[in-house]
């Protein structure tokens, strides 16, 4: 682990105005609100304006984060942005998004590719990095415009997705035993097919036939998903806590990926941890995929949900299939 310890100084989240409701989707695809509640727990989603970046959210999250931390753009020498919707295949959005904020040049500034549990891996990287004390000040975002990757005429995912941002600051901290206590990642390469955007890469670069097939757009094999990610959930979290002499009832709140109520739900259920004790917001967002962990954390902060001396999981999975849990005292 790191040499100093790393804390989150400070929270902020961006959601864009629109709100698109089940209702609204069945007018577009066959499908009801009925069918989405019951299957998914997603009621309504947010869906950027089509002029509205990436970058653009990435730097409201940002601002609100950097106002909580009270720390100066100015003073962040890291900024990592966990994405699978940059504004363009190059540069990273990170780049984009640092002269927009005012992040100075002498900043590292990447993006971390790795779907929905991009966030918990640009954490620990972001931690790992300041931990290891060449970086003072950290701005880690995970954000989402996953309204240009979807097919709106594929019933199966269009109802699943929608739009947002997600930040906190990572500073160091002389007080032992709080802030990043551990994480745990891990990656099933093999259900790499489960859940992926085939064209528009080096494989399979974007071709006049392939954007009238809507290759471009996220494909996903959902049960298996489903399976997997209970698997990967719950082996991710049983880890975390293994490593660290905590038992499950000593965590005060789980921050899960919002990809599906059922799926929390399983988790609850596996990890003997009533739902009292997870943050839900799928039924606002819907999955936010990189974005839905820092949301979620904001959210949970502002409503006074996580007290000095708590301690919170954060659990996630994504396309890859990746994996990652992260233990926080605060
Ligand atoms: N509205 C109405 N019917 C729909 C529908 C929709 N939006 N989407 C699919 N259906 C239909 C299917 O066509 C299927 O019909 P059929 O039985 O006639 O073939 C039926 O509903 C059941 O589909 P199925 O795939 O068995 O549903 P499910 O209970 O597995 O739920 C998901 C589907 C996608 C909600 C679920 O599999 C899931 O959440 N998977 C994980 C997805 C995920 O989290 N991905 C992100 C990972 S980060």
């Amino acid at each position: 682990m790191s040499s100093r310890s790393t804390v989150i100084l400070g929270t902020g989240s961006y959601a864009p105005e629109r709100i698109v409701t089940n209702d609204d989707l069945a007018h577009m695809v066959e499908t009801s609100d009925e069918w989405i509640r019951t299957r998914t727990g997603i009621r309504e989603r947010r869906i950027a304006a089509p002029t509205e970046t990436t970058s653009d959210m990435a730097v409201h999250a940002a601002r609100n984060a950097l106002a909580d931390a009270g720390v100066a753009a100015q003073d962040i020498d890291l900024l990592i942005v966990a994405t699978l919707t940059p504004d363009m295949p190059m540069p990273a959005t990170a780049c984009l998004v640092q002269p927009k904020l005012g992040v100075p040049t002498t900043a590292a500034c990447f993006d971390v590719a790795a779907a929905c549990s991009g966030f918990v891996y640009a954490l620990d990287t972001a931690c790992a990095m300041v931990g290891s004390g060449r970086y003072r000040k950290a701005l880690v975002i995970g954000v989402e415009k996953l309204s240009a990757v979807i097919d709106w005429q594929d019933r199966t995912t269009c109802v699943l997705f929608g739009d947002g941002a997600g930040a906190v600051v990572v500073g160091a901290s002389d007080q032992p035993d709080c802030g990043l206590l551990g994480t745990k990642l891990g990656t099933f390469g093999d259900g790499a097919d489960l859940l992926y955007i085939s064209h528009g890469g080096s494989l399979f670069p974007s071709t006049p036939e392939s954007i009238v097939a809507r290759n471009h757009c996220i494909r996903m094999k959902g049960k298996e998903v489903f399976k997997l990610a209970v698997r990967a959930m719950d082996e991710a979290a049983r880890d975390i806590l293994e490593q660290h002499h905590v038992r499950a009832d000593q965590i005060s709140l789980v921050i899960p990926h919002q990809a599906n109520l059922r799926i929390i739900e399983a988790i609850s259920e596996y990890l003997e941890l009533p739902m009292e004790r997870f943050f839900v917001n799928v039924d606002r967002y819907g999955n936010t995929s990189a974005a839905s962990i820092p949301i979620a954390l904001d959210e949970a902060r502002r409503a006074g949900r996580i007290k000095p001396g708590d301690l919170t999981l954060l659990v996630a999975f994504g396309a890859g299939l990746t994996y990652g849990s992260a233990l926080i005292r605060w």
